[in-house]
This record gives C-alpha cells, sequence and structure tokens, in this order.
C-alpha cells in the first residue's frame, strides 16, 4: 500500500487495526474508510415519497438492464479489495436489496472475506422467507426501515398500501432465524410525528433499537422542506416524557445513531441527528451502487465508475489505487456545510421548529 494522505482525526483511537499491510487509508480530513455500503439493486416494492417518488419512479421509469448492474463476482472482488484497504463492515442496500435474485448467494461468497461483519437495511418485506436463509449465509444482522407502526400511516408513507403486519411478520421471522434488529424511522414533521410514540412502545420491552431519523433533503426528487423536520432533541424529549430516558455511550467512533436507554430497563432507542447534530467528521462510509461506480457522500453528486474499469480488464492492483486514490482526496462534508449554510439551523432546532 502506497503512504498515507491527510491527519489522522484525534477521534480515530482504533487506526492500528484498520488499514492493510500496516498502514491505514485516511481520506483529506483524516478520516479511514471503514464502512462499504453496497448497493445490490436500485429497484424497490415500495414507493415511499421521501425516497421513489411516484410522479418520478412511475411505469415508465427505466431502472438500470441487468447488464449494468454488477455481479455478485465483481461486487465480491470489489469487498475484497475494499476489505485490503481497512473495511470493516459491509452494508447491503438497495433500493431494496431482497429484490435481488439469490441474495444469500451474495452473502455466503461476502462471509468469506476475512474479518467483516455483514449487515444489510431492508424494508422487511420478504424477511418472511429470506430472513433464514440469509441468516444460515452468514448474515450478521439486519435493519429494518419502518416509518409508523399505525396502518393507516404506514400504507400512505410507502404508498404501495403494503400493511404494516407484513413488516412486523417480517422483523418476527428475522429475530427467530436468529439476527439482531434494529428498526430505523424516517421523522416527518406532520406526516408520521403522531405515530412515534406508539412506534416506540411498540418496541420497548424488545431487544430491537428503533432509531428515528431527521428527514434529510437527499436527492432532488423529495419534495424536502426543512419545516418538515422534526429535531431529534424534540422527540427525545418527547420520549422520555412518557418513558424517562439516559444517554448511552457510543458503541464506536463514528456511530451514526445517539443512543438512550430506558431508565426502567426495557432497552434502547437512538436518534439519527443529519440535519440538526451533522456528523461527518467521524464520517466513515463509502458507498458502491448497484451499476458499480463508488461515491464518498451521501450527498455526492457524482461517483467514480469502477464497472468499466473491471470489465476492460483492470488488475486489482490499478483497482485499488482507484480506491485508494478515491477515499484520500475525500473531503465531503455535506450535512455539516448544509447547517453552516442555513445559519437558522441551529436557532431552527430550537425554537422555530423546536418550539
Ligand atoms: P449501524 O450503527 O451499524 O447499525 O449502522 P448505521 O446506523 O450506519 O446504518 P443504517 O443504514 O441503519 O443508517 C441509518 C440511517 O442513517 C440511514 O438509513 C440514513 O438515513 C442515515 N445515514 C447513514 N449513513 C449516513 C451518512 O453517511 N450521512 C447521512 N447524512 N446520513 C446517514
Ligand atoms: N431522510 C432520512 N432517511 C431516509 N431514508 C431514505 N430517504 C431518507 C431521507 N430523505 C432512509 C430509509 C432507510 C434508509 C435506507 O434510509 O428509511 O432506513
Ligand atoms: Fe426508498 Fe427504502 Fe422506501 Fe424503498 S423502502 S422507497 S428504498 S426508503
Ligand atoms: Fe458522510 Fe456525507 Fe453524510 Fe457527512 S453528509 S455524514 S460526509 S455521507
Amino acid at each position: 500500500m502506497t503512504p498515507v494522505a491527510g491527519t489522522p482525526h484525534p477521534e480515530w483511537d482504533d487506526l492500528d487495526n484498520g488499514g492493510a499491510e500496516g498502514s491505514t487509508l485516511v481520506d483529506a480530513l483524516g478520516r479511514p474508510m471503514r464502512d462499504l455500503r453496497i448497493s445490490v439493486t436500485d429497484r424497490c416494492n415500495f414507493r415511499c415519497q421521501y425516497c421513489m417518488p411516484k410522479e418520478i419512479f412511475g411505469a415508465n421509469f427505466a431502472f438500470l438492464p441487468r447488464s449494468a448492474v454488477l455481479t455478485f463476482e465483481e461486487i465480491t472482488r470489489l469487498a475484497r479489495l475494499f476489505a485490503a484497504q481497512g473495511v470493516r463492515k459491509f452494508r447491503l442496500t438497495g433500493g431494496e436489496p431482497t429484490l435481488r435474485a439469490q441474495l444469500p448467494t451474495l452473502v455466503r461468497v461476502l462471509r468469506e472475506v476475512p474479518d467483516v461483519e455483514i449487515a444489510m437495511t431492508t424494508n422487511g418485506t420478504m424477511l418472511k422467507t429470506l430472513a433464514a436463509p440469509l441468516r444460515e449465509a452468514g448474515l450478521d444482522r439486519v435493519t429494518v426501515s419502518l416509518d409508523s407502526v399505525d396502518d393507516a400511516t404506514f400504507r400512505a408513507m410507502n404508498d404501495m398500501d403494503f400493511p404494516v403486519a407484513l413488516v412486523l411478520e417480517g422483523i418476527e421471522a428475522a429475530a427467530a432465524a436468529g439476527l439482531p434488529v434494529k428498526v430505523n424511522a424516517v421523522v416527518r414533521r406532520g406526516v408520521n410525528d403522531h405515530t412515534l410514540l406508539d412506534l416506540a412502545g411498540r418496541f420497548r420491552g424488545t431487544p430491537h433499537t428503533v432509531r428515528f431519523i431527521e428527514f434529510m433533503d437527499v436527492g432532488t426528487t423529495n419534495g424536502w422542506k426543512l419545516d418538515e423536520v422534526l429535531p431529534a432533541s424534540d422527540l427525545v424529549r418527547m420520549i422520555d416524557g412518557r418513558w424517562p430516558l439516559e444517554p448511552v455511550e457510543p458503541n464506536y467512533t463514528g456511530e451514526v445513531a445517539q443512543r438512550y436507554r430506558y431508565r426502567d430497563g426495557a432497552g434502547e432507542v437512538g436518534v439519527i441527528t443529519s440535519v440538526t447534530q451533522p456528523f461527518c467528521g467521524t464520517c466513515t462510509r463509502m458507498r458502491l451502487s448497484a451499476e458499480g461506480s463508488i461515491y464518498t457522500c451521501l450527498f455526492a453528486a457524482g461517483g467514480i465508475d469502477l464497472r468499466e474499469a473491471m470489465r476492460e480488464g483492470a488488475s486489482d492492483a490499478a483497482l485499488t489505487s482507484l480506491i485508494a486514490g478515491t477515499w484520500r482526496a475525500r473531503e465531503d462534508r455535506y450535512s455539516e456545510l448544509r447547517s453552516q449554510a442555513t445559519p437558522d439551523l441551529r436557532k431552527v432546532e430550537m425554537s422555530y421548529i423546536g418550539g
């Protein structure tokens, strides 16, 4: 591995065990590359308005043709190269990852990469049939997106009339298969905020941690409005008013969720504050899209194409140098810049939005 650029962030106390061959790859802001989010398909059976609104992702939308999507061999080859550069967690994402045919086969081959945790973020609709085979193939845990346990609210948010019972059954199936489960809920003021205590209550007393995510301005199609962001601090206050909470130390540097425990011992909840308290300073995530481009930020305008390089015969060394060069040059901190560019934001957290 070539020498390292950037200066490690003082918070990285575990840099030694990250990179291969003794040195750790860090970006221009000193952040190591630890997580690889692998999108295995651009398709989804939901049409959540904040993510894939029907007006755009309708019958005529051109999803990627099969030939454009990375094969399992291509994904695994890249995954190995990322792991050799310090990645310690693969997270399968989409679209909806469970729509990819033969997903357990992919997990089985990724499992052969040493010292890497494998997680998946899913809408849960296919877990009834897939949880056991995925677990058996070596999946370590799942995060299920579930924005409300109120059936009418849930049906409206997925915009495909999927009943909430199906997802709850999926969560049960995952737990029964031995998969640890987290639940992610995107919070939109005026859409599902009236059902959040019910959601917290539904999973209180279970090992499944619910994490509430501030609605983000991802992409350009989701009609994001600042006044739809319910600051996590308000939400924590709301839950604490019903079931007293106390903060929990992060599991690891760079953990996205801030965690709280119920003082009566009924488990934990978390909040993901990407709007009101951005966490770019500890962001260790690289993203690999279904068609094989890498993105250094959730909000990146463009990616670096690895698929063409691979299909044109690039060697592992050439791919590694593309990956490492991309990471070294990385200086993204979109969420922090957004909050600086919106001076009202922190005030908003306390008063305008939070009042
Ligand atoms: P674990 O802590 O290992 O469970 O994973 P995680 O919290 O990193 O993964 P998960 O996919 O569950 O992330 C939770 C949510 O946080 C995502 O669905 C996004 O909405 C948000 N999120 C995750 N990563 C980022 C990021 O890099 N930037 C921003 N702005 N939001 C992110
Ligand atoms: N803001 C916050 N979270 C979002 N997700 C998708 N779009 C947004 C958004 N605009 C969440 C999903 C899922 C994960 C993949 O990202 O609910 O949990
Ligand atoms: Fe997007 Fe997930 Fe909703 Fe599918 S289930 S539309 S991927 S947020
Ligand atoms: Fe990471 Fe970009 Fe999200 Fe900041 S905005 S936490 S840099 S993905």
